[in-house]
């Protein structure tokens, strides 16, 4: 078989990279089932896809649920840290899948590879943060000549895209399938949670009972995250811009302060805003010897890191794998993991497959309706068809072996009339 075009670390890696996709398809329950349909439906047959996403065992299975579909994919990694070398491989010499993606690639590569997966001319754009989309827009629109759609996997993302649709340059219709409830909910929430305090303990080796976890931002990301490291006994310490994200967490039982308060008092402090410069240099220079900064959002402008660069006297890079410390005027000592990037992807191994089936169930179903209703939806951000969410949210629980109530008759009457 010839192998696709691609530019991958290690093709020898390739076995090792289809055992780890194996193991995370085995939790991928849906995207199975969605998987074996398309290969008997064949809804994408004869479609570009072009897709910037974390180059993962996850992403991989919903890859080959696409191409199982008939559909012809590019990867380029949303993220130079996130790249599983093995995975990307795999793809390209077990799945036939073309990648552009190495672990730890600079950033001129980052922005080659997004070039190279555009200049496919993809019929159907995946993207994870805007990046592809962003780059067409700008610098290469003729590249979209033969774009029906696309969809968008993060909060970041669906906010650029919004920005770009209400200043009326939105060249295509985008689905937000960060918004779903199934998304949100479950993937934002208990993935992020669950694997940011991984990605943290794995660099660090960390203690959590007993010491105080920062987390700025109570969204989505935000919450779960509090909720798993108070789980793990962490004194957990929310700081917020909005007063109604800021009242919930004072409900549930955290302490809320400004930062400039919260930071004195962290052992590990975690941004997950997609907001910039949320932990600024008047902060790091309050910062316990030994503190721990991580970041989580989308991007790695949270945490100032030009501010700490020129605050430190002295920087000790990879002190352990994916932590780096910096070493401050006065002797203490900052450890800053993943480079300030996503932190549960630079040092573990992103959301379990579990979570991503629900993600990737709901984008496959999608990619495969915009396939479906090809060129006549207009340029704008789109939700999720109504009953896709709650279609992969039923397969679920079928899945878990979990059963729940349907409504009788009666009961839908009664709801849908307004004389009772
Ligand atoms: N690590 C991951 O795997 C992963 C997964 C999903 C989303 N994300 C990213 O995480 C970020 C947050 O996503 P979300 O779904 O929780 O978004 P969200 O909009 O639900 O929550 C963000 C919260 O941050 C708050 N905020 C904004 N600026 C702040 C500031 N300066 N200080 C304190 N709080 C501030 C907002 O008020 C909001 O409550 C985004 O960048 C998103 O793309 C990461």
């Amino acid at each position: 078989m010839a192998l696709p075009d691609s530019d991958v670390a290690d093709l020898g890696l390739a076995q090792a990279g289809v055992r780890r996709v194996e193991w995370a398809e085995r939790a991928m329950p849906v995207l199975r089932k969605v998987h074996d349909r398309f290969a008997a439906e064949r809804p994408l047959a004869g479609m570009r896809v072009a897709a910037c996403m974390h180059v993962t065992a996850e992403t991989a299975n919903l890859l080959r649920a696409l191409s199982g579909g008939g559909a012809e994919i590019a990867l380029a990694a949303s993220n130079p840290l996130s790249t599983q070398d093995d995975t990307a491989a795999a793809l390209v010499a077990e799945y036939g899948i073309s990648v552009y993606a190495r672990a730890g690639m600079d950033p001129a590569s980052y922005d080659r590879n997004l070039a190279t997966v555009l200049e496919r001319r993809p019929h159907l754009v995946l993207d994870d943060g805007c990046d592809l989309i962003n780059l067409a827009h700008m610098e290469r629109p003729e590249l979209l000549g033969h774009a029906v759609g696309g969809c968008e996997q993060t909060t970041t993302g669906v906010i650029r895209l919004r920005r770009m649709s209400a200043e009326g340059v939105l060249k295509l219709p985008m689905v937000a399938v960060n918004d779903t409830a199934t998304k949100r909910m479950f993937d934002n929430r208990y993935g992020t949670g669950q694997s940011t305090l991984d990605g943290i303990m794995r660099a660090t080796n960390a203690m959590i009972a007993g010491r105080t976890v920062v987390v700025a931002g109570f969204g989505f990301c935000g919450r779960g995250l509090a909720e798993r490291a108070r789980g793990l006994g962490a004194r957990v310490i929310v700081t917020e811009v909005d007063p109604v994200k800021a009242l919930d967490a004072v409900m549930q039982g955290y302490t809320v302060l400004p930062m400039d308060q919260a930071a004195p008092a962290g052992d590990v402090l975690v941004t997950v805003t997609g907001n910039r410069d949320v932990i600024r240099a008047e902060h790091l220079a309050s910062l316990k010897d030994g503190a721990v900064l991580a970041n989580s959002g989308h991007f790695d402008v949270e945490i100032d890191l030009p501010a700490l660069e020129a605050m430190a006297v002295d920087i000790r890079r990879e002190v352990r794998p994916q932590a780096d410390e910096y070493v401050l005027a006065d002797g203490r000592r900052i450890v800053l993991l993943a480079e300030g990037r996503l932190v549960n992807l630079g040092a573990a191994e992103g959301h379990p497959a579990a979570v991503m089936d629900m993600s990737f169930s709901v984008q496959a179903l999608t990619v495969a309706w915009l396939a479906r209703a090809s060129g006549d939806l207009a340029p704008g951000v789109l939700d999720v068809p109504a009953g896709i969410d709650t279609q992969v949210a039923g397969l679920e629980l079928e899945a878990l072996g979990v059963g729940i109530d349907r409504l009788t008759p009666d009961q839908e009457d009664y709801l849908s009339s307004w004389r009772e």
